[in-house]
């Protein structure tokens, strides 16, 4: 039997226009009615775990009790879930005696509902100090102030949790030749901040992986370069002082117009100098900018997703990678979208497509490309 699809005129459609068309009728549905529809198919997390990979996204962990659809999608597509918000040091320890875990606890008890990984973002990180820190007296009380957060942040997810970010962000080219970034952990304790920060969470917690976190690496120009070497060089340095350290965290924020930058030899050559020292890889926040692209979305979607498979084969052609985490799931939840750095910016004012879903949950190209990676890599 031959069924015919007509238009209103009585012609008949192209298989190609019925799509367009039911495309643009499922762009009028509440997000709801789609994500109901979908919920049948696999998810990205189930794909990554036929080959013995992690994937995952950053949560809002108040969508996540608010907003049923995200939840659903969420609960679909992820096997690992990421809480940044409800971690930050200021948010848990707003003054010196007190901490608040119930944030994070409501993430963690819908992760662990969901039988699902969970992985705390990040102990020490400049960008969330609270601001009682820079005022302790010395550095004794600065060192004090940091082994107790660990420690209370540590101790109240042990056995609990994949991973930490126990330090975020802690390189960045200036004057001094270790690379350290200049934050208020060095200037009131010094380089040591790192190894106390790192002995306090294993002291704390034997199991979960302990990461360094950091972007910047994922380039081959001057600065990537620099980079990777003063990553390198905190790792010896661990290693000679027997400072534990499980994984290193790539961030990988990517974006279409830095692609004549990215190396694949070189990326490749950096993870094996990390796994060739018996560390573990994670791709922790990978989105990508789409700043470079042009306005027309196929075009767009298409230079986005190819960035995605290109950079995803390299990393998880290492074995020693265990995981992918996008910082955030759909277009609408992403802070390239939200605008707050300017330099993410599209000249034309459009919104930036940076993930694999789109603002309304619906799979992009980016979607694919990730999910073809997956089932490219060697199997864990
Ligand atoms: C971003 C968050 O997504 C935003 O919501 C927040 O306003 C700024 O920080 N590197 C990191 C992340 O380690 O914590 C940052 O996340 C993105 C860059």
């Amino acid at each position: 039997m031959e069924i015919r699809l007509i238009d209103t005129n009585m012609n008949t459609l192209s298989r190609r226009r019925f799509l367009q068309i039911m495309d643009s009728l499922a762009a009028c549905l509440p997000a709801s009615s789609l994500a109901g529809n979908a919920l049948a198919e696999a998810g990205l997390g189930s794909v990554a775990s036929s080959r013995g990979l992690l994937y995952g996204s950053v949560v809002r962990g108040t969508s996540l009790m608010n907003d049923p659809t995200y939840a659903a999608v969420f609960a679909r597509e992820c096997r690992l879930v990421v809480s940044a918000l409800e971690m930050q040091w200021r948010g848990v320890s707003p003054t010196p005696t007190s901490t608040n875990f119930s944030r994070a606890d409501a993430v963690h008890a819908w992760a662990s509902k969901h039988d699902f990984k969970f992985r705390g973002h990040a102990l020490v990180w400049h960008g969330q100090v609270p601001t009682w820190f820079a005022e302790v007296p010395d550095g004794d009380a600065a060192i004090r102030a940091l082994r107790d957060h660990v420690h209370a942040m540590c101790s109240h997810f042990a056995g609990r949790i994949h991973s930490w970010d126990v330090v975020n962000e802690a390189i960045q080219m200036g004057d001094r030749v270790d690379g350290l970034r200049d934050t208020v952990f060095l200037e009131k304790i010094g380089p040591d901040y790192l190894d106390i920060a790192f002995r306090t969470a294993r002291e704390a917690d034997g199991q979960a992986l302990l990461t360094l976190n950091e972007f910047g690496l994922e380039y081959h120009d001057g600065d990537g370069r620099r980079r990777r070497r003063a990553m390198l060089d905190i790792v010896d340095g661990f290693r000679r002082r027997n400072t534990p350290i499980d994984a290193i965290g790539i961030q990988s924020h990517l974006a279409t117009d830095y692609n004549w930058k990215l190396d694949d030899r070189s990326l490749a050559d950096f993870l094996k100098e990390i796994s060739d020292r018996g560390l573990k890889i994670m791709v922790t926040e990978l989105d990508v900018v789409d700043r470079g692209s042009p306005s027309d979305i196929p075009t767009r979607d298409a230079e986005v997703a190819s960035l995605y498979r290109r950079y995803l084969d390299v990393v998880l052609d290492n074995r020693a990678t265990i995981g992918v985490v996008t910082w955030g799931l759909t277009d609408k939840d992403s802070w390239i979208t939200r605008g707050d750095r300017p330099e993410f910016r599209r000249s034309d004012g459009l919104s930036a497509r940076p993930l694999p879903l789109d603002d309304r949950f619906r799979r992009k190209p980016a979607y694919d490309a990730i999910a073809e990676a997956f089932r490219a890599a060697p199997l864990r």
